[in-house]
């Protein structure tokens, strides 16, 4: 396996056989999940601490499943209660934590760029669990195999990415990664929630569902970030769901077996109609939380190989 990464902090630096690897490996822990007993031992004696600023669902889940199915230790950092709030900064935190000798950190935080700086400060390997609007490279991984697992193939298909761009890491590593893959990608959306000069990802840009939607094979859904919104980008949510709310009118548009996806967490009636959301002849929403543990199980297994492989050669 080559796979040369000390830390995964965005798909921005993976190459397209580190994500065929990262994917092949965890078709493999798709195979061992669905079994009854779980347990893999290649991260038994080893420590991976979750540090979570910002409130997450079936990240930091995800992520704790993973590290235990492969036998860390691990430990959940309530960073809401943490030394943060007493005035401590990231960097003093990370090097408090990094005498304690973790070997995989896993972080989630607020601004773009903090989880590459820290990664700079500590002798472990960081895993980017989402930094601000800047990247969530697990997200766009398990978005990958669950769109190669539909689909048959990860590369020359037609993939329409909806909503709030702007604000969105999720849209970000999704476009870098399904670039690279050598997709067609369109990102739909008004134009106040499109990041500024777009046309530079080599993407296509619409502000008309009915126009974005036509032929694709995959329709990759994103909630509002209002949390990132400073000031009025939409008129109402009313006219938001008639005019970007993916329903049946809108997905007939697309490719007959065209798959619908959302990373979580959903705003029915917002962005997307709720029976479709549940459709399961067509919503892969359920499968992309089944794919997110697989993937981070692949990613936490070759990261740690690289640590191990690195201690050694220093020993
Ligand atoms: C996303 C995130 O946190 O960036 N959620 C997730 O990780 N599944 C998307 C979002 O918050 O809308």
């Amino acid at each position: 396996m080559s796979f040369h990464h000390r830390h995964l902090l965005g798909i921005e630096q993976l190459a397209p056989h580190d994500i065929t690897t990262i994917l092949d490996l965890a078709e493999d822990y798709v195979t061992l999940n669905r079994q009854t007993a779980k347990h893999s031992d290649v991260l038994t004696g080893l420590t991976q601490i979750n540090m979570f600023f910002e409130n997450s669902t079936r990240t930091q889940a995800s992520f704790e499943i993973a590290g235990k199915r492969l036998g860390a230790d691990v430990m959940n950092m309530a960073m809401q209660a943490s030394s943060i709030k007493k005035g401590e900064t990231l960097i003093d935190t990370a090097l408090t934590l990094n005498a304690m000798h973790p070997d995989l950190l896993v972080v989630r935080h607020p601004h773009s760029g903090a989880v590459d700086l820290l990664a700079q400060k500590v002798n472990c390997a960081v895993l980017n669990a989402g930094d601000g609007r800047h990247e969530h490279p697990t997200q766009a991984l398990l978005d990958a195999l669950t769109i190669r697992r539909a689909k048959g193939r990860l590369h020359r298909l037609n993939i329409a990415i909806c909503g709030d761009i702007a604000h969105s890491r999720v849209a970000r590593s999704n476009i870098l990664l399904l670039g690279k893959m050598e997709n067609r990608i369109r990102l739909i959306g008004p134009p106040t929630l499109m990041p500024a000069q777009i046309d530079q990802f080599g993407v296509e840009v619409y502000d008309d569902m009915e126009q974005g939607l036509a032929d694709v094979d995959v329709v990759m859904m994103l909630r509002l970030q209002r949390e990132r919104m400073d000031g009025g980008f939409i008129p109402s949510e009313r006219e938001y769901y008639h005019r970007y709310g993916l329903d049946e009118d809108k997905l007939a548009l697309a490719k007959p077996d065209a798959i619908i996806m959302h990373p979580g967490p959903m705003n029915r009636g917002v962005e997307i109609d709720g029976t479709l959301a549940d459709d399961i002849n067509r919503s892969v929403i359920q499968d992309q939380v089944e794919m997110g543990v697989a993937v981070r199980m692949a990613t936490m297994e070759l990261l740690a190989r690289n640590l191990l492989a690195s201690r050694t050669d220093t020993a």
